[in-house]
């Protein structure tokens, strides 16, 4: 038995945990939109066509700003194709994922959709195929009230109020070569801050994400952030992130992959920062994570990309990886590592959000469920509110092969004064044996407070939700002692858990 132990103060506030840090996506990409929120044949649709059932599973999953419509379909999109009369849209070729996009759901649709799930719009624009125009014309045709050929149309459209969208995200990606569009870190940047500049000619209160590295893989990481911020460190607010994580086989450093978004953050923050002292600029900017998740993209790579000049299906099955309790540990773990953030992580798009990369599956016709990432999320956007806590941890390490010596446990805090109510996440990466973990609320004054635990864990680190099976997996409440001040539990292998206090 691994032993560990931490300690929480209330005054050891990381940041403010802001509402946007549970966030998601949802790109016209698969069978995400279509056959996916929405299916009008679909025995739980409503007259809209969505899937309540669907939306029943997004409003308890928790998220708050969802990212639309892409991810690298934005690079090829033309908003205007997905307004209007449904019937006069055009359908258009998809080069990000070789499909077929019939426009039968576009931005009203998607906003009539987030007003039942409860969300908020965050909009892309493309800087792909596109500029600062066209990211001018449909911000006047989301935001302005009325009075102008655009606003005119939206109202025509069935839009009298304007969609109000706050958060925009200036293009996708523009670093990656699969990028339509991709480009340098100087043209790029000179673009972003050009048409962020004009944005805030129409709205200066507009909040903007500059695109950063699509991963901290790429080879021009740190050196694409330094120069994009450089030309728009004035224009914007956020510069995202992009992180997925898969097990390749080696699943000490897979359980480990926190400790690389950990190092991720740091760099881009020290890398914004510096950009920001070279400047002798006092502002700060944030990062948008804008992207993360778990995802076999090599998987994705080798057997779900469509090619062929005759086949763009419309909404293929595509990037429906089934994630597994180890997977959801992980994905636990990374939500730890964005809360340990929250100062300057206060926008994150858990990527995505049904059937694609997703936490929620639907089969069409039949049942959508719960995969093994859903728990965690649902858990940490319910309960991981007010602010993030820094947590005093003990605990062992163990060796990986890619990121060196690491903790076994990982954990932190929030305090929700609202509610009463503390909230401490910890992770176990401890393969082949359970860890008692002693928590000390001494500092808290707790001892009236009652205490729950739940866990995410299971003997068979494979086991997942499927179509067959869907309720396999799920939380458990997790037996503890308590004795003063000091809750004992026992993490079993490969665990995430979760403790109320309060
Ligand atoms: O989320 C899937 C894809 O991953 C997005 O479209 C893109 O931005 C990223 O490469």
């Amino acid at each position: 038995m691994n032993k560990a132990s931490l300690s929480l103060r209330p005054s050891a506030v990381i940041g403010a945990v802001d509402p946007r840090l549970y966030g998601s996506f949802v790109e016209h990409l698969g069978r995400a939109v279509y056959d996916g929120i929405y299916e009008p044949d679909h025995p739980s649709a409503d007259a809209d066509g969505f899937r309540t059932d669907v939306i029943e599973l997004v409003k308890e999953l928790g998220v708050s700003a969802i990212r639309y419509p892409g991810g690298n379909f934005v690079s090829g999109f033309k908003w205007e194709d997905s307004v209007g009369p449904r019937a006069e849209r055009p359908r258009r070729l998809d080069l990000a994922w070789h499909s077929t996009e019939t426009n039968e759901i576009g931005l009203h649709e998607f906003q009539d959709w987030l007003d039942k799930v409860g969300s908020e719009l965050m909009l892309a624009v493309n800087l792909g195929t596109r500029g600062t125009a066209e990211a001018l014309e449909l911000l006047e045709y989301t935001n302005h009230r009325s009075g102008t050929r655009l606003a005119e149309q939206r109202i025509a459209n069935g839009r009298t109020a304007p969609f109000g969208v706050r958060m925009w995200c200036l293009g996708n990606e523009m670093d990656g070569p699969w990028q339509v569009g991709h480009t340098t870190a100087e043209e790029y940047g000179t673009l972003a801050a050009k048409t962020a500049q004009a944005m805030r000619m129409v709205d200066p209160d507009l909040e903007l994400v500059v695109c950063g590295s699509s991963s901290s893989s790429m080879p021009t990481f740190g050196e694409w952030e330094r120069v994009t911020l450089t030309h728009a460190y004035d224009d914007v607010d956020y510069i995202s992130c992009h992180a997925y994580y898969e097990n390749t086989g080696d699943l000490g450093s897979f359980l480990a992959s926190g400790v690389d978004m950990d190092h991720f953050i740091r760099s881009v923050v020290a890398t914004a920062d510096h950009v920001g002292a070279v400047r002798g600029s006092r502002k700060l900017i944030d990062i948008s994570f804008d992207e993360w998740n778990i995802w076999y993209n090599t998987r994705f790579e080798r057997v779900d990309r469509i090619a062929g000049v005759d086949n763009w299906p419309i909404a293929p099955r595509l990037l429906e990886d089934v994630y597994t309790v180890s997977d959801a540990v992980v994905f636990g773990s990374l939500l730890i590592t964005l809360l340990k953030h929250a100062d300057r992580v206060t926008s994150a798009s858990l990527a995505q959000l049904v059937n694609v990369i997703a936490p929620i599956m639907t089969e069409p016709g039949g049942p959508a469920w719960r995969q093994t990432t859903f728990f965690p999320f649902a858990a940490t956007s319910k309960h991981g509110r007010g602010v993030a806590l820094e947590v005093d941890i003990t605990s062992g390490t163990y060796a990986t092969e890619r990121f060196g010596e690491v903790p076994l446990v990982d954990a932190v805090a929030t305090h929700d004064a609202d509610a009463g109510r503390f909230a401490v996440y910890a992770v176990n990466r401890a393969i082949d044996a359970p860890t008692e973990l002693a928590i000390d609320l001494t500092g808290l004054d707790a001892d009236d407070l009652p205490v729950s635990a739940r866990v995410l864990a299971d003997p068979d680190l494979d086991a997942a939700n499927t179509l067959e099976d869907p309720e396999r997996v799920a939380l458990a409440e997790l037996p503890f002692t308590r004795e003063g001040a000091t809750v004992r539990l026992t993490l079993p292998a490969v665990s995430w858990i979760e403790v109320l206090i309060g």
